[in-house]
């Protein structure tokens, strides 16, 4: 048996053992337990016996990789995806629907120790609206990689398909393709992002050298022929507008209006449900002064103002505040106001933070809102509706609401990103005292 040492892995042998596995994690990776500590194993679903090798071994938990599946669980599906366990987009294509959201509801509950009382989901394909696709010139080869990196490695793989993304976006992977790699720069592009907005899709091209005009005009061409608005990016900081229309997407019914590289939420059914449900959870009333922390370009701030009577939406990047404002005034909703500041600073100086607010609506990047949270307490607001990407912040930033007297009355999983490692979620909070 060889056996060998290394900084990352405790021990690692070429041994194989045979294992069950009884649970799958949030990340699409089979558990079993191993020498009395959890074992993961990625390719495995439960109830399914396979033969492994450790490919790690710490000491609070081991690392497998399967070597010879001894049977298939009733929940093992065909992927739809050709490049599924090359790509690293999707992890668990491999699992039933039901199973992914089990497994994410029961992660979920585990964590914030609370049943899941609802699951919001929409179509498990031809969800996205919108990707980043990695462009990568090879010299060998003479043909230009687009697609996203490998499962665990930086290599780009070549991306013909992808189920998961909306079909106008799907469509135009082998076009657009064929289209970059006879541009004279295509040995200068950086990446391509794909945004499916309510009037069309769009693409931007970010280029790291000069494109000659008969590249332009190949790219105009492009655009025509496909009905896509065209955006270029010679510097990171730089968008230059070609052609096609402003993109807009709708949030209960009003117009948001916003710029290709803006946050909006990439799951377009799941959005208008999580919307919906804040709305309903808060119980908005015609006198409420409702605070949206995190607010982005105003996807739960905008549809808030139509019920409340005023609305402060508090945001750190200054671009996004702007399109708010502008969304906001276009939509003609005058009860609403915007301040463009770090909520990881000292928030008690802010000034949006001297206001009354009877309801607040939270929804942080993954790091989580804990620099807010004893602010959030103080305002005394009687709901609190927390929307989440990450889970561990979720569950360490809803300790001080616990603490403080608030309890949880409804807790959804999200399910905005099937087959994949992420797992979203919304919460409720009552204050009790
Ligand atoms: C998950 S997005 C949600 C945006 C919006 N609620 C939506 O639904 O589109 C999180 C937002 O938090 C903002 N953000 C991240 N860190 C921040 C900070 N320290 N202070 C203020 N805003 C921050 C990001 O710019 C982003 O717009």
């Amino acid at each position: 048996m060889a056996q060998f040492y290394s900084a990352k892995r405790r021990v690692t042998t070429s041994q194989k053992i045979t294992v069950t596995v009884n649970d799958l994690d949030p990340f699409g990776q089979g558990v079993a337990r191993h020498n009395g500590k959890a074992l993961f194993i990625p390719a495995l679903l439960p109830g399914e016996t396979a033969e492994i090798v450790l490919k790690e071994d710490k000491r609070q938990f081991a690392r497998g990789e399967v070597k010879r599946r001894l049977n298939d669980s009733p929940e093992r599906v065909l992927p739809q995806c050709p490049h599924f366990g090359m790509c690293g987009g999707c992890q668990q294509q491999h699992a039933s629907v039901a199973l992914q959201q089990r497994s994410k509801s029961a992660a979920l509950a585990r964590l914030m120790k609370h049943e899941v009382n609802d699951v919001i989901a929409g179509e498990p394909w031809a969800y996205r609206r919108r990707a980043r696709l990695s462009l990568s010139w090879q010299p060998k080869t003479q043909q230009l990689d687009m697609g996203f990196r490998h499962a665990g490695g930086s290599e780009i793989v070549n991306i013909r398909q992808c189920p998961v993304l909306v079909r106008r976006l799907e469509a135009l992977l082998v076009p657009l393709r064929e289209c970059l790699t006879q541009l004279k720069a295509a040995r200068h592009l950086g990446h391509v992002e794909l945004v499916d907005a309510d009037n069309g899709p769009l693409m931007v091209l970010r280029h790291t050298g000069a494109l000659s005009s008969a590249d332009k005009e190949k790219l105009e061409q492009f655009s025509h022929s496909h009905d896509l608005a065209l955006y270029l990016a010679p510097q990171s900081e730089i968008l230059e507008h070609v052609n096609g229309e402003t993109p807009w997407y709708s949030s209960d019914g009003l117009r948001l209006t916003f710029s290709p590289r803006d946050f909006i939420q990439v799951n377009d059914r799941v959005n208008q449900q999580m919307v919906a449900r804040a709305l309903a959870w808060l119980d908005v009333q015609p006198g409420d002064r409702v605070l949206d922390l995190f607010c982005g370009m105003g996807n739960f701030t905008l549809p808030l103002a139509k019920y409340a009577a005023s609305v402060v939406g508090v945001e750190g990047v200054a671009g996004l505040v702007a399109k708010a404002q502008e969304n906001a005034q276009k939509n003609g909703l005058q009860n609403v106001t915007f301040f463009h500041e770090n909520l990881e600073e000292d928030v008690t100086k802010q000034p949006w933070a001297s206001r009354g607010f009877d309801k607040i609506l939270l929804d942080p990047a993954r790091a989580g809102a804990g620099g807010v949270m004893q602010h959030i307490i103080k305002l005394s607001p009687a709901r609190v509706v927390y929307v989440s990407c990450n889970p561990a912040t979720l569950a360490r930033d809803s300790e001080a609401l616990l603490n403080a007297g608030y309890q949880i009355q409804q807790l959804a999983m999200l399910d905005m990103f099937p087959h994949t490692g992420h797992l979203e979620s919304m919460v409720l909070f009552v204050d009790h005292q």
